[in-house]
């Protein structure tokens, strides 16, 4: 989860790292550092606390350094303080490290190393990478090969970066199970994260792979593996540009991103679906045979891009009439689930680093089931894991809630269930063309809805000091209510729980009282007038009706005392409309209570820890 950053070349290598973690802050920001080499020593600076207190704490600094490496944190493995920051040291002092991800034999390496005469200075488990990398340096290996010979040391998942003073011309890098990605500028080399940090400057890059080294020196790149074994470096170009990665005018990266998803929707289904009903999903690597062969499909995901798999099992099963079942990521593998060769198991990731998806879909892969991964990422480590891939085009998300990474791979997820259904002739193709039409109208509808921000401002406003919010729905309204309710605990703080409405009368009802907000997600499906009685019942016990309903529907009308409107569509493409709404009331009720929807507390937007 924590942001890394190198920069090996001609500018002056401390604003190019400051910046860089700028972009990064939202991989961590429990503190910052920076190690750039100073007159054959290091100089290290780390504060606790967000990247602007280091940004001030360097004001003073020389600017002269042509290399340099830097780090923003979120604790795993000691608390979040100035010793604990990164970049660790060395006992010499002239050699750093900055890593993301976790050292799970830290304990035995440390023990070791301490026996060894090594002297630690945190409570961290990445401290023993510096140190293992200089009794390496010691044995008279060169900064790649201690770095890499240190890394087939280290158990579990580790992005790292090192700097040695007494060779300021070169930065190391290493990665295993961990995101790092090489920027290749003119003379000048980049080591990152994600892309955020190069795009101000190049947009050829080099996705390290598991298990790969590099070294970046003015000279160019080496990349060997952790056997020493040269590979041929492999670049591509990004297609994002920096703007993408700015807040192009929004106060806020979530507000932007909310905004985006007419663009990011229209950009998922290009070149896949085409008015007149075709599909085209080569990426897929399953021919109509294979989807054949498949009798059922799991699939497996957390958060909010779980909710998306909830919301595609209606779709799937509705239109393909195959089994689907739902996990969140981190019970699936520990439950023994059984899966065969005919068993296709779907991950669903926005960054494609969560740790306990990319573990579920390769404990898939050992039981030989098929594997389709829907992320945002490419390059990412779920990405090289699947069989097939389909990549969401949302463009980077930065705000920690995900938004336009939710609809576009709720859209993935339609067009897989659609491909199914086709080659399993269980819709008939004027059906699926008809279905195909009408997502192709989403785009124009969200707009419609985006432009009604200031109706969802108002409502939002008047509702924010609210200590608790209940959201409800059917069908798949449902997992809607769900994604509601964690989109707005996540960013504002406040209680709010996600149910079938079905079920409010078995115990969620006792929580209602006067004033109690109900949001209701009463757009147009086979089980509306069910859930209208749902709505008469908590209304009856005094709760405060807020519903996200469809234009004109007098019904919905008579119980709700505040309507949030969205145009109309088919029932089983409603969550592509009614998810706005519901994004921003939590995004305005965050902004009403004084929260900063971009960097909730206690959250990381990539999660690669279980
Ligand atoms: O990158 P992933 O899609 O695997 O992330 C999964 C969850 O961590 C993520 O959806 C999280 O729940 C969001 N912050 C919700 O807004």
């Amino acid at each position: 989860m924590c942001g890394i950053v190198g920069y090996v070349g001609d500018r002056s290598a401390l604003p190019v790292l400051l910046e860089g973690l700028k972009s990064l802050e939202y991989r961590g920001y429990d503190s910052a550092g920076v190690a750039l080499p100073l007159d054959g020593c290091l100089e290290v600076v780390r504060r606790a606390g967000k990247v602007d207190e280091l940004i001030a704490a360097t004001a003073g600094s020389a600017n002269g350094q042509h290399s340099g490496i830097g780090h923003t944190r979120w604790a795993t493995c000691g608390e979040p303080s100035e010793s604990n920051a990164h970049p660790h040291r060395d006992c010499t002092g002239n050699l750093a490290i900055v890593h993301n991800g976790i050292i799970e034999n830290h304990v035995q390496l440390r023990q070791e190393l301490v026996a060894g005469g090594h002297v630690f200075h945190s409570a961290t488990d990445s401290e023993v990478v510096a140190h293992l990398v200089e009794a390496h340096v010691n044995a008279g290996a060169d900064l790649l090969d201690a770095v890499r010979l240190a890394a087939r040391e280290l158990h579990g998942s580790f992005a790292i970066v090192a700097i040695d003073a007494r060779n300021p011309g070169a930065i190391v890098g290493a990665r295993v199970d961990a995101p790092l990605v090489l920027g290749l500028g003119d003379g000048e080399y980049f080591l990152a994260s994600d892309v955020a940090p190069l795009l101000p400057y190049t947009r050829r890059v080099v996705w390290l792979a598991d298990g790969e080294a590099a070294q970046l020196s003015p000279a160019g790149v080496r990349i060997v593996d952790l056997e020493g074994v040269e590979h041929a470096p492999s670049s591509s170009e990004i297609a994002w540009d920096r703007e993408a990665a700015e807040k192009a005018g929004f106060p806020d990266f979530m507000l932007k991103e909310i905004h985006e998803q007419p663009r990011a929707l229209r950009d998922t289904l290009r070149g896949r679906a085409d008015a007149s009903g075709e599909l085209t999903l080569d990426e897929l690597a399953l021919s109509p045979e294979d989807i054949a062969g498949v009798d059922k499909i799991f699939i497996v995901a957390c958060g909010s891009s779980y909710h998306a798999g909830l919301v595609a099992k209606y779709a799937f099963e509705r239109w393909a009439r195959i089994p689907v079942e739902i996990d969140v990521a981190s019970e699936f593998r520990y439950r023994d689930p059984v899966l065969s060769p005919k068993t296709l198991v779907v991950g669903i990731s926005q960054s494609g680093e969560t740790a306990d998806t990319l573990a579920a879909i390769r404990y898939a892969r050992r039981q030989q089931a098929r594997t389709v991964v829907i992320t945002n990422v490419v390059g990412s480590s779920i990405s090289r894991e699947a069989d097939g891939v389909l990549y969401t085009h949302a463009g980077p998300e930065i705000g920690v809630a995900a938004t336009k990474t939710l609809t576009t791979q709720i859209a993935c997820l339609w067009l897989l269930g659609l491909w199914f259904s086709w080659a399993r002739g269980a819709l008939s193709p004027e059906a699926a063309a008809e279905v195909i039409a009408d997502l192709w109208r989403c785009p124009e509808q969200m707009e419609e809805v985006l432009a009604d921000d200031s109706r969802v401002r108002e409502v939002a406003e008047r509702f924010a000091p609210a200590e608790g919010f209940l959201f409800i729905g059917r069908g798949v309204g449902y997992p809607l209510a769900m994604e509601g309710a964690l989109k707005l605990k996540e960013i504002s703080y406040v209680h709010a729980e996600g149910f079938a409405a079905g079920e409010m009368k078995h115990g969620p009802i006792a929580l209602i009282d006067k004033g109690v907000p109900v949001v209701a997600i009463a757009t147009h499906s086979r089980v509306l007038g069910k859930l209208i009685s749902n709505i008469e019942e908590a209304r009856a016990r005094g709760a405060s009706i807020v519903c996200v309903a469809q234009k004109g529907d007098e019904r919905v009308l008579e119980v709700a005392g505040d309507v949030l409107v969205v145009p109309q569509t088919a029932e089983l493409l409603s969550p592509m409309l009614d998810l706005i709404p519901l994004q921003l009331l939590a995004y305005h009720v965050a902004k009403a209570r004084g929260c900063d929807p971009d960097r909730p507390r206690n959250l990381a937007k990539s999660v690669t820890v279980e």
